[in-house]
């Protein structure tokens, strides 16, 4: 088997990438681990940045998401019984697009089929060879046989626990890390959302986000410790917990349910440099990581899926190099502004067992100026919506 662009990994980020490599005429083979339906089945942050929806317009996938996205202009974080509202259209002209990361997967795979891109699904075993030689290609195994590809690139788009992060020879990389000392303890239910729009809440008895999907579907989440197992938490007991974490008056409105998802996620920081080596190139998670405070994950992956399918086109069409070899340091300047970003919303809207009065003040003091002053107000606006990224 041959083809010019091997990618591993079937998540956003390769679904994407094959899908603008495809409408280039630049031909593409994704091998996924997992089945479609386990793929579609995931659930994850549901917020689009301005120039995500942009892109995800450019690969013909928009049109579901401008009719049942839900388009919003700010959020408000708390500090116990305060609210504190940013407006981001009118700190920075943008706004976000809630719609789940499921949907954008799902409207990926359909336009997939549209065009006939090559999908091979529950594949094991796949290994990267010859990155910096003449030959690139991935061997692995699908339905008890063996099998090679042969290929130009390979892209590695298989998340944190994928294999091609590990292909890059451990004296040439470097990782760094952050590991939270909590996690978030997730709900979907089918009742309406508490406000029209998300509340970061930071309260003495730990973190609160209260998200949504649609008008009839809402995302609520808490910090839980590490220790906890989802089996610790019944429907009422996180229901319990959460009212008590929001502000008084916002509380009283929250209409609860039965979960029709729940699970606990770690958060954590991370970032492995660089980001190609030889013919491999990184995308998305299979290179850095950031905790879901700032809703950064999707949005990080799939604007190095616009990099990098910019720099593969201009290679095939042009002959032009330059985008290729820019490809690594000019992501890792974005990847870093997010990281910075969802790192310090992390400290600044989560009580860590490790904080002291001094750890305390600081929240204040930051989220104080969110409350009071326009430039703290539009450089989390920008941050946020992903213009000042
Ligand atoms: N071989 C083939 N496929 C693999 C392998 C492997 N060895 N390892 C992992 N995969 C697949 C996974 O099954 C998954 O479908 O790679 C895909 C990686 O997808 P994601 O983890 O969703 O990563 P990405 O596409 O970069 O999307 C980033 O999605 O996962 C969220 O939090 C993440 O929001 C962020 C965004
Ligand atoms: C979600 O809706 O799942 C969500 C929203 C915002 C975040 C994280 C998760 O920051």
């Amino acid at each position: 088997m041959r083809t010019q662009v091997a990618i591993i990994g079937g998540g956003p980020s390769g679904l994407l990438l094959s899908q603008l490599l495809n409408r280039a005429g630049i031909g593409t083979v994704v091998l996924e681990r997992r089945s479609r339906e386990y793929v579609l089945g995931r659930v994850r942050a549901g917020i689009l940045e301005a120039g995500t929806v942009d892109l995800l317009e450019q690969a013909d996938v928009g049109a579901r998401m401008h009719a049942e996205g839900h388009p919003h202009r700010g959020c408000y974080l708390t500090d116990d019984q305060q609210m504190i509202h940013v407006d981001f259209t009118e700190s920075c002209g943008e706004g976000v697009m809630v719609y789940g990361q499921t949907e954008v997967t799902r409207d990926l795979y359909d336009a997939q089929d549209r065009i006939g891109a090559t999908h091979l699904h529950q594949v094991d075993n796949v290994a990267l060879h010859d990155l910096t030689g003449d030959a690139p290609h991935v061997t692995f195994d699908q339905g008890g046989k063996g099998h090679r590809l042969d290929c130009d690139m390979i892209v590695g788009c298989d998340g944190f626990h994928g294999v091609s992060r590990l292909a890059i020879p451990e004296d040439v990389r470097r990782d760094y890390e952050r590991v939270y000392p909590f996690g978030w303890l997730g709900i979907l239910s089918e009742t309406p959302p508490l406000r029209d729009e998300l509340i970061y809440a930071n309260h003495p008895r730990g973190f609160a986000l209260a998200s949504m999907r649609n008008p009839m579907l809402s995302r609520y989440y808490i910090q839980v410790p590490l220790t906890d197992r989802i089996e610790d938490w019944s429907d009422d007991a996180f229901w319990d917990e959460f009212r008590r974490r929001m502000p008084d008056d916002v509380a009283a409105d929250l209409v609860t349910g039965p979960s029709i998802e729940k699970s606990i996620a770690p958060l954590r920081s991370f970032v492995s440099e660089p980001m190609r080596w030889g013919h491999l190139f990184l995308c998305g998670d299979a290179a850095h990581i950031v905790p879901p405070t700032g809703a950064k994950g999707l949005n990080l992956a799939l604007a190095d899926v616009r990099l990098l399918s910019a720099a593969l086109i201009a290679h095939y069409r042009d002959g032009d190099d330059s985008g290729l070899d820019e490809y690594s340091a000019q992501a890792l300047e974005r990847v870093w502004r997010a990281v910075r970003f969802s790192w310090s919303v992390t400290t600044m809207i989560h009580r860590f067992p490790d904080h002291d009065a001094f750890d305390r003040r600081m929240q204040q003091v930051e989220l104080q100026a969110l409350a009071t002053s326009d430039t703290a107000r539009r450089l989390f606006a920008e941050c946020y919506t992903g213009v000042g990224l």
